[in-house]
């Protein structure tokens, strides 16, 4: 028996990319035992949130993000608001018993991030961070492989999340929030490197100590509306980090806006003592692998489509097409995944970043902040 669940987005930036994944997994995933209504929006802009309620059919929309949590008929808050806005609507929606759904990173500093994790547990709510790479039929693949024994025992990985982030690398962007560290934590390792650090604990484990190194090569940006003034940038453009992890492999991250010809290169290597996996976002379908063949003679990396039935979700959609999978279908998994978990009363983990993920991701990029600081290496948390 299926049964409705009111949704309310705060937010309508990658909000509008959450709408469409909503309005998509009941069909994806016909039939589902909870089957997502879009309820309610919020923004700021009036005409962007009327458009956005016509198009994705929202009942109704308001200004204020305080009207979606309060909503009775909202069900499930769905939060894709700058990161300075992410804990108080989770917190307000947690004490009210309402289902949270977090775009990452949770927050801007572990201590909010924990405040989040704390509220959620309380309540008992189903808690999620947006970490939508997880979904991807070829990260998952990747995963299966490496928790199953096929790389053997992992000593090394390599991530990177570099972009030109639809014009940040020109200093004649305007002033947003992603430059401002009061609303959004840090600058590039907040926006991109988040992901990569949640793929390194997806595929290899917790991260134990991080020796970083930050710079902002743009220090200053136009303000909206007065091209001649000036706004002072307060975070990095450019991150790199060492990693050690609990379980003795080691890895690193590079991440940055500034990257010519990178659109979305969000990659990863990934090298165990008997095989090794490489990824590319921009080659979204496809997955590198080298295992330890028995004649050297006609070894090498193969390059595995990851379009068939057989490989993760992709029954759900149309193999064989030649088609392939897309950015968009990652959401698609990740909240019919979400949904299933609330439906069975179950954890969204370990497949899914609960908000203790998001709080352990936040101490790792807070440990990378403090150790670019300090010039030395820091240790993470456990
Ligand atoms: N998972 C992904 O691939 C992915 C991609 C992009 C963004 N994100 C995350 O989504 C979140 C939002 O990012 P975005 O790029 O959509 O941001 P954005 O600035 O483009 O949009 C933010 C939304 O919040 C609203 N908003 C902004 N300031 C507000 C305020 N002070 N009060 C109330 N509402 C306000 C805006 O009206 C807009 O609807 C961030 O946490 C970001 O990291 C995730």
């Amino acid at each position: 028996m299926s049964k409705d669940i009111g949704v309310g987005v705060l937010g309508y930036s990658i909000g509008r990319v959450h709408a469409h994944a909503w309005r998509n997994v009941s069909e994806v995933y016909y039939p589902l035992k909870l089957v997502p209504k879009l309820v309610a929006v919020s923004g700021r802009t009036k005409e962007v949130v009327d458009f956005e309620t016509k198009k994705y059919g929202y009942t109704r929309s308001y200004s204020d993000w305080e009207k979606v949590v309060n909503d009775p008929e909202v069900q499930i808050v769905d939060n894709c608001l700058p990161v300075s806005l992410h804990p108080e609507p989770m917190i307000m929606a947690a004490k009210l018993g309402k289902s949270l759904f977090c775009e990452k990173p949770l927050a801007r500093r572990a201590s909010d991030a924990k405040r989040m994790l704390d509220a959620a547990e309380k309540a008992k709510v189903q808690h999620m961070v947006g970490y939508n790479y997880r979904f991807m039929p070829a990260i998952t693949l990747a995963r299966n492989m490496i928790a199953g024994g096929a790389l053997g025992e992992v000593i090394l990985f390599k991530g990177s999340y570099l972009t030109t982030n639809s014009g940040y690398d020109s200093p004649e962007t305007t002033m947003r929030w992603q430059f401002d560290s009061e609303m959004s934590g840090y600058g590039a390792l907040s926006d991109l490197g988040t992901h990569a650090l949640d793929l390194a604990r997806y595929l290899v484990g917790e991260v134990a100590a991080v020796a970083g190194a930050q710079a902002t090569y743009i220090p200053e940006r136009p303000v909206v509306g007065d091209p001649k003034k000036k706004g002072k940038v307060n975070v990095d453009d450019l991150t790199v980090a060492s990693m050690k992890f609990a379980n003795g492999a080691l890895g690193t991250l590079d991440t940055s806006w500034l990257n010519p010809g990178r659109m979305d290169y969000l990659t990863f290597e990934v090298y165990g003592r008997k095989g090794a996996v490489r990824f590319s976002l921009e080659r979204i379908n496809e997955l590198e692998v080298f295992l330890t063949e028995k004649d050297p003679g006609s070894s090498g990396f193969r390059t595995l489509n990851v379009l068939a039935k057989e490989h993760p979700y992709m029954k759900q959609y149309w193999p064989n097409q030649g088609g392939g999978f897309g950015w968009d279908h990652s959401f698609v998994n990740e909240f019919h995944h979400y949904l299933t978990s609330l439906a069975e009363h179950k954890p969204v983990g370990p497949q899914g970043a609960t908000f203790l993920d998001g709080y352990r991701n936040c101490l790792i990029m807070d440990a990378i902040a403090e150790s670019a600081l300090k010039e030395k290496w820091v240790g993470v948390p456990q």
